[in-house]
C-alpha cells in the first residue's frame, strides 16, 4: 500500500527514544508493518516511505526534542509527498492532537497501547486525507493484533504486561501508559515457546513492575472460580521449565513487591540469572515517601538480605532519582550510604525532572542544579567504583556466557555475555575454526575469566554445554563481596 511507483520495496524507518521497553515496542512495529504492508526496515530516514518517532517522556523536554527531530524530517516530506509521518509513544500519548495542531505535516499520532493499530491508521491516512489520531487505552487487544515476533539471535525480549499502576509521585509513566495490565499467562507462555523454536534460548521478561504480573493458568477454570491466580514467581518457574529456555532475566521490578515466594525463586530456578534490576531512587526515607514509592530504607534493605540468603552470588543494580524537590545534604548522603551498604553493581542514576501533570512538579525545588550536578556525579563515582570491583572479583572465575556473535574489535574473536551483564570477548576454541564460529553462536559456554578491561571482560573456553550452562554457585563471582547489608 506505501510501495511509491517505480521502487521495489516499501521501507520504515523508526526513531526510539527511551528505555527497552519502546525498544521492544519498535521491533513490535516493525513486524506488524513487514507483515501487513510488506515494509522492510530503512536505516535512514531518507530511504523511507514512513517515519515513525517512539517517543518517550519519563525526563527532561522530551516533547520539545521530538519536534526538534520532526522539523528536521519535514523537507523530506517537501521532496517527497508520499512520505508519511507518525508519532507513537509517551510524548504522543501526553500530547495527543496538539502534535499535529503544531506541526501540520505529522500524519498520524498512536500511543503506546494503539500501536497495532498503525495499518488502519495509515489506510485511514490515505483514505481521508485527514491526520489520524489514536491515543487510547485499550485493554491490551495489542497483543491479539501484532503478529508472532521475529528475532534475531539467541536473546529476545518478551512483554508480559503493560502500564504501571504505582503513580510514584515524580512519574508520567501511569498517564502515558495507562494502568498495569497483565497477559495472559498461556499468552506469555506460547511466546516464549514459539521464540525457541526461532533458536532463543535466553528472555528478558518486560514491564515496568514486572513482579506485580498477576494471571489464572487456566482461565476457564477461573471464570468457574476454580483456578488459584498465578504470581509472577510462578510465571518464572513455567518460562524456566520451557525446552530450550536457558536463562531467563526481567525488568523492571519494584521493591513492594518484591514476595517471599519470588525470592524463594531465586532457590529453585537456576536459569534465573544471579542479577536483579531493583529500582530504590533514594536512600532517604523522608524522600522515598514524598516519592510515594512505598517503601523504607529497611524494607529495601531487607529484600536485599534474602535475596542474597537465597542466591549468594546475585549482584543488584538500581536507579536512582538526585535532587527530588526538598532533598538535602542529609539525605543524599543517605542515598551514598545505601549504595555503598548494597554494593550496587552499574546502575541508572538521573537528576530530578519535573513532569508536567505529576503531583511532585507542584513541590517547591530550591535545590540549584550545579549542586544536583555535583551529587550525580558522587553518586555515579561510587557505583562506577564499586561496579569495577565486582568485575575484578570476577577475575578467574568460570561463568556461563551466551555466545552472542563475532567480537565487535576483533571478528576472528566472539563475544558473550554473563549473568550480571558483562560483555566478554574470547578466542573460539581450538577445535573450531575462526571462520566456521556460526554453529556455536547463540549457545552457552563457559568461560574462565582472564583480564578485567575498562567495559568489557576477556575469557578463555573451559568447556562446551550443548545443553546450556552447568551452573554451581561455586562457580560464580560473588557480587555480595562489598556487601554490608
Ligand atoms: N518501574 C520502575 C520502578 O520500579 O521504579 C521504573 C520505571 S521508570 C520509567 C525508569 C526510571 O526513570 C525510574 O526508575 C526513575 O529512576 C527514572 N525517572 C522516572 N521519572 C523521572 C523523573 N521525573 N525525573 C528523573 N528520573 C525519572
Ligand atoms: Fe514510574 Fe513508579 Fe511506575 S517510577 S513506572 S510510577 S513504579
Amino acid at each position: 500500500m506505501l510501495k511509491p511507483p517505480g521502487k521495489d520495496a516499501a521501507k520504515v524507518y523508526i526513531r526510539t527514544f527511551g528505555c527497552q521497553m519502546n525498544e521492544y515496542d519498535s521491533d513490535r512495529m516493525a513486524d506488524l508493518l513487514a507483515a501487513s504492508e510488506g515494509l522492510s526496515r530503512a536505516q535512514t530516514p531518507e530511504e523511507a516511505d514512513l517515519i515513525l518517532f517512539n517517543t518517550c517522556s519519563v525526563r527532561e523536554k522530551a516533547a520539545e526534542k521530538v519536534f526538534s527531530d520532526l522539523g528536521k524530517v519535514r523537507e523530506l516530506k517537501a521532496r517527497n509527498p508520499r512520505l508519511l509521518i507518525g508519532v507513537g509513544g509517551c510524548v504522543a500519548s501526553q500530547e495527543g492532537a496538539s502534535i499535529v495542531a503544531r506541526a501540520p505535516y505529522v500524519d498520524i499520532v498512536f500511543g503506546p497501547q494503539t500501536l497495532h493499530r498503525l495499518p488502519e491508521l495509515i489506510r485511514q491516512r490515505r483514505r481521508t486525507g485527514q491526520a489520524q489520531i489514536d491515543i487510547r487505552f485499550p485493554e491490551i487487544e495489542k497483543f491479539d493484533a501484532l503478529p508472532a515476533p521475529s528475532v534475531k539471535g539467541a536473546s529476545a525480549f518478551v512483554s508480559i504486561m503493560e502500564g504501571c499502576s504505582k503513580y510514584c509521585s515524580f512519574c508520567v509513566v501511569p498517564y502515558t501508559r495507562g494502568e498495569e495490565v497483565s497477559r495472559t499467562f498461556d499468552e506469555v507462555i506460547g511466546e516464549v515457546a514459539e521464540l525457541t523454536a526461532q533458536g532463543v534460548r535466553e528472555v528478558t521478561l518486560l514491564g515496568q513492575n514486572v513482579n506485580a504480573w498477576r494471571g489464572p493458568t487456566d482461565p476457564q477454570a477461573q471464570a468457574a472460580g476454580l483456578a488459584p491466580i498465578a504470581d509472577f514467581a510462578t510465571l518464572l518457574e513455567y518460562v524456566c521449565a520451557i525446552p530450550g529456555i536457558e536463562r531467563v532475566r526481567y525488568t523492571t521490578s519494584h521493591p513492594r513487591e518484591f514476595t517471599p515466594t519470588l525470592i524463594e525463586a531465586y532457590r529453585r530456578l537456576p536459569k534465573l540469572v544471579s542479577h536483579v534490576h531493583l529500582p530504590v531512587q533514594s536512600g532517604s526515607d523522608r524522600i522515598l515517601a514524598a516519592m510515594k514509592r512505598g517503601y523504607t530504607v529497611l524494607e529495601y534493605k531487607a529484600i536485599v538480605r534474602r535475596l542474597r540468603a537465597a542466591r549468594p552470588d546475585i549482584c543488584i543494580s538500581s536507579d536512582f532519582i538526585v535532587g527530588f524537590p526538598g532533598e538535602t545534604e542529609a539525605d543524599f548522603a543517605a542515598t551514598l550510604r545505601l549504595a555503598g551498604e548494597v554494593g550496587f553493581d552499574d546502575s541508572y542514576s538521573f537528576i530530578y525532572s519535573a513532569r508536567p501533570g505529576t503531583p511532585a512538579a507542584d513541590l517547591n525545588d530550591d535545590t540549584p542544579q550545579a549542586i544536583k550536578l555535583e551529587r550525580l556525579k558522587r553518586l555515579q563515582a561510587l557505583i562506577e567504583q564499586q561496579a569495577r570491583s565486582i568485575s575484578q572479583a570476577m577475575l578467574g572465575s568460570v561463568q556461563p556466557v551466551l555466545i552472542e556473535g563475532r567480537s565487535r574489535r576483533n571478528p576472528a574473536e566472539l563475544c558473550g555475555r554473563t549473568d550480571n551483564n558483562r560483555t566478554v570477548n574470547f578466542a573460539p576454541p581450538t577445535n573450531v575454526l575462526a571462520g566456521q564460529c556460526e554453529p556455536i553462536i547463540g549457545r552457552f559456554t563457559n568461560l574462565k575469566i582472564t583480564e578485567v578491561l575498562a567495559h568489557s571482560l576477556r575469557g578463555v573456553w573451559v568447556e562446551s554445554h550443548p545443553h546450556g550452562p552447568v551452573w554451581s554457585n561455586e562457580n560464580a563471582s560473588d557480587c555480595s563481596h562489598q556487601s554490608s547489608v
